[in-house]
């Protein structure tokens, strides 16, 4: 999902990363295997938020809502915890096919969840009991099926979710330092095809009764309703319907909370018309609009100006998780992780010189200053090599001496890209127990030295002591 702000707001939901594969071990040196760069650092190009790469739920987690206690995991909230700053969008197509029934009971897993509270701090209550997560683990992968199944087939089924699903997705989201994005159902409709805003009511009613910081959007590809429900909504009634949301938020204790959306699928031919006219009825009202890209790369996003980034998804049924159904991190999620540790907000100009820049992508940013070892005015560069064989960046002559933490990410064991594990400079990455995640350990380089990037790998570098006054 790509969110664009009035001023210049914009998100992106996208798949993995990039390519990563068997990184064939640097070999001789030759000259034509180097590569100049060029950095333009005066000015920024962009800023992007510091939540810049956020992430989703899938909503079709909440189908059979028994599989929302997996948020319990002390595991997966410790990951998700490792990304934050960060949105946690709940929504995708599932959205506009569940509907909030107050008065539903919560199911067993549910109940066992919430019986497991063990103090008065919700972060540290209503955790997976393990017993609940194997029975639950072994019939995920039939669910998983299910969800897929709807998803190619297009035939959604509606379901309802409890107060207990939104307490379980609110705590997640809460203890993980998420900031919680709820995607209501925009297939609501009266007869005249208006939105019918009582669910989303009784919806707010019990969130604003809990306190919830919750930020709003309505309804998931609305460009597609025709195909997913055999409805046709146009701009400008989407436009009135996100009025009418707005009219709901304002006389509530949402009075300030964000409003997105709304969330079109890639913008071109009728739906470039739909969102002009939505625009043109419901811009006032909404903080960002969103749309869906595919564009398969965080730098470029960043160099776009997009300002969020929405990864699918940390977890669930899907092609694009971060962390499987073990509650293990995959390879994006280790990049996910470098990619939040040390790139900062503020964006600049790379570029690669002559023929390669085809296949040698390089981003740079200013360094995360949260990051203890790095200090204002650092630089952080991250780069993807693309050919066959291991290429050699050479930074611009300004910055040639400078000392330079190399961060370097490759598949790890004999499975090359199939590989769930990844190498960072060299040493396996796994948690070191649920509560910890390990170091992500720089490999200092001399300084002088060139920046060898394995084929297909991906690598982050960090040159400290730039002083980029654009940085500080
Ligand atoms: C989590 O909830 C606490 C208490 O309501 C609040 O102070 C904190 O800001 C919340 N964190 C997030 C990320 O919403
Ligand atoms: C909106 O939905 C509610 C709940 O289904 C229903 O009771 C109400 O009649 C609907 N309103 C309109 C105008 O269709
Ligand atoms: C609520 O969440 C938003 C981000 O979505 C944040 O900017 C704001 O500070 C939060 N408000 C409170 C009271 O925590
Ligand atoms: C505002 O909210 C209150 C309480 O939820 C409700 O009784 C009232 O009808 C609402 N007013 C409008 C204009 O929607
Ligand atoms: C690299 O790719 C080129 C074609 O693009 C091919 O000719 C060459 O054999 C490949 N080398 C290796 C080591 O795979």
């Amino acid at each position: 999902m790509l969110l664009r702000s009035k001023p210049g707001l914009l998100l992106l939901l996208l798949g993995p990363l990039g390519p990563l594969s068997q990184g064939a071990l640097a070999g001789p040196r030759q000259a034509k295997d180097i590569v100049e760069l060029d950095f333009y650092t005066e000015r920024p190009l962009h800023l992007v938020s510091p939540a810049f790469l956020s992430f989703t739920i899938d909503a079709n987690l909440a189908t059979d809502p028994r599989f929302l206690t997996f948020l319990g995991s002390p595991k997966l909230r410790t990951l998700a915890r490792g990304l934050s700053p960060a949105y946690l969008r709940f929504g995708g197509t599932q959205t506009d096919f569940l509907t909030f029934d107050p008065k539903k009971e919560p199911t067993f897993e549910e109940r066992s969840y919430w019986q497991s509270q063990v103090n008065q701090d919700i972060c540290k209550s209503g955790l997976l009991l393990s017993d609940v997560k194997k029975r639950l683990q072994l019939e995920w992968p039939f669910q998983e099926q299910l969800l897929l199944r709807e998803q190619y087939q297009k035939k959604f089924k509606s379901s309802t979710y409890s107060k207990s699903s939104v307490d379980m997705l609110y705590s997640f989201a809460n203890c993980s330092g998420l900031n919680l994005i709820f995607g209501l159902n925009a297939l609501l409709r009266t007869a005249d095809l208006q939105w019918n805003s009582s669910n989303a009511q009784l919806l707010l009613d019990y969130c604003s009764s809990k306190s919830y910081n919750i930020s709003w959007e309505l309804g998931n590809e609305p460009n597609s309703f025709w195909k997913k429900a055999g409805i046709y909504i146009d701009g400008l009634q989407l436009g009135e319907d996100f009025i009418e949301l707005h009219k709901l938020l304002v006389n509530s204790t949402y009075k300030n909370a964000k409003l997105y959306g709304p969330d079109v699928g890639q913008p071109r031919g009728k739906t470039v018309k739909m969102l002009r006219s939505f625009l043109k009825a419901g811009g006032e009202v909404i903080n960002s609009v969103t749309w869906h890209q595919w564009l398969d790369k965080l730098g470029l996003s960043a160099q776009m100006g997009i300002e969020v980034v929405m990864r699918q998804v940390l977890f669930g049924a899907g092609d694009y998780h971060l962390v499987d159904e073990n509650f293990e991190p995959l390879p994006d999620y280790w990049l996910s992780l470098l990619f939040k540790k040390l790139v900062g907000t503020s964006v600049f100009m790379a570029s690669v010189k002559g023929p390669e820049r085809s296949k040698v992508r390089v981003y740079l940013h200013c360094t995360n200053t949260n990051h203890p070892r790095y200090k204002e005015g650092d630089l952080t560069l991250y780069a993807l090599n693309l050919y066959n064989v291991t290429k050699r960046l050479q930074l611009p002559y300004n910055l040639f001496n400078k000392q330079v933490d190399k961060y370097l990410v490759k598949p790890s064991g004999p499975d090359g890209l199939l590989s769930k594990t990844v190498e960072l400079n060299g040493q396996t990455l796994k948690m070191l127990d649920e509560q910890t995640l390990p170091a992500l350990t720089e490999k200092p380089l001399r300084p002088g030295s060139s920046l060898g990037l394995p084929p297909f790998s991906y690598g982050f570098f960090v040159i400290r002591n730039a002083k980029v006054a654009a940085c500080i």
